[in-house]
């Protein structure tokens, strides 16, 4: 199954000394890159035969997989994490955070500390809740390896020498085939119970579009490549679309603002679906627009960035 995309949450243009342009770039190449990477590697690892593939080439891909999926899902918190003001701590945060650390700005120190660390290097810093001991911390992770983010293991096995050294001396592989021969599964697939019973992540709705249907960049994906007639509408506004050099393949451009001018143009025996430049406002604006005049109209969650960052063909767009 391949690991679907998230449209981007944060809204770019309203950040404070951060250009929509670098936001841009840093979904479009590097979260859609490691999205993109996650899911090669995954359908390679789905394809090949384990009694057939040395250990070595399993490992290498299974090591891909987890930097790009910690990649996938760091880089969607990351954008999850910004549009505030970055001052007003809200209460019971803030609660959490002196409980936790003594004082919300104790807390802050010790995480841009961890930044400056990083300066110059690479990795991530992230304060993290532990279900296990119902407390925050803040952890400074290099590269995209540190465990999965959110993660609940139930089942684990000590690698470490001092795991098996006083009964085995080096021989690993003696280790590995006695844990295996006392693996207690009652007891795994109990953990398993309670894992499965931890809610995901809240979904980021946009509340204000809640009741307007969306479609994502995969579904509108599947539908071109089966062949299912449809009308695409690209609704940037025109002062985007005029620096902008791409459109997405099959789409036609029409104005926002004129929505009037063109509606005449469309089938109404064909759904529309209709994007903007991150799937909110226009996209959806004009969406419920469309459906008002009676058309099976939805609109493309995430828009033109989302499209490209899961590797959507575009063409060159001469509006
Ligand atoms: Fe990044």
């Amino acid at each position: 199954m391949a690991y679907r995309l998230a449209p981007l949450f944060c809204r770019p243009w309203t950040l404070n000394g951060m250009t929509p342009r670098l936001i841009e770039n840093h979904y479009e190449l590097n979260y859609g890159d490691a999205l993109r990477r996650l899911n090669a590697v995954s359908a390679e690892l789905d394809a090949l035969d384990p009694a057939a593939t040395s250990a070595e080439t399993i490992n290498r891909l299974k090591r891909d997989e987890t930097a790009a999926l910690n990649s996938t899902l760091l880089h969607e918190l990351y954008f999850a994490s910004l549009g505030g003001d970055g001052r007003a701590v809200p209460p019971v945060m803030a609660a959490a955070l002196e409980r936790d650390f003594s004082s919300v700005d104790r807390w802050r120190r010790q995480f841009m500390a961890l930044a400056e660390q990083l300066a110059g290097g690479s990795g991530w810093v992230l304060l993290t809740w532990l279900p296990r001991d119902q407390r925050l911390v803040n952890q400074s992770g290099s590269d995209h390896n540190q465990g999965i983010a959110g993660g609940i293991p139930v089942l684990a096995l000590d690698m470490y020498e001092h795991a098996y050294q006083l009964d085995f001396g080096s021989n690993a592989t003696a280790y590995v085939a006695a844990f295996m021969r006392n693996i207690d599964w009652n007891a795994v697939q109990g953990r398993f119970e309670d894992a499965a019973k931890v809610p995901p992540p809240r979904p980021l709705e946009q509340k204000e579009f809640g009741d307007v249907p969306a479609i994502s960049v995969e579904q509108v994906r599947a539908m071109i490549d089966a062949g299912t007639p449809m009308q695409l509408i690209d609704a940037r506004p025109r002062h985007y679309t005029t620096r902008s050099h791409e459109i997405m393949e099959g789409a036609v451009w029409r104005d926002p603002e004129r929505v009037d001018d063109w509606v005449g143009e469309l089938d109404r025996e064909q759904k529309v679906v209709t994007y903007c430049v991150y799937g909110f406002h226009v996209g959806c604006q004009t969406a419920i627009a469309l459906r008002k005049a009676g058309f099976d109209a939805c609109y493309m969650a995430g828009g033109h960035y989302a499209w490209k960052a899961a590797g959507g063909k575009v063409r060159l767009f001469d509006s």
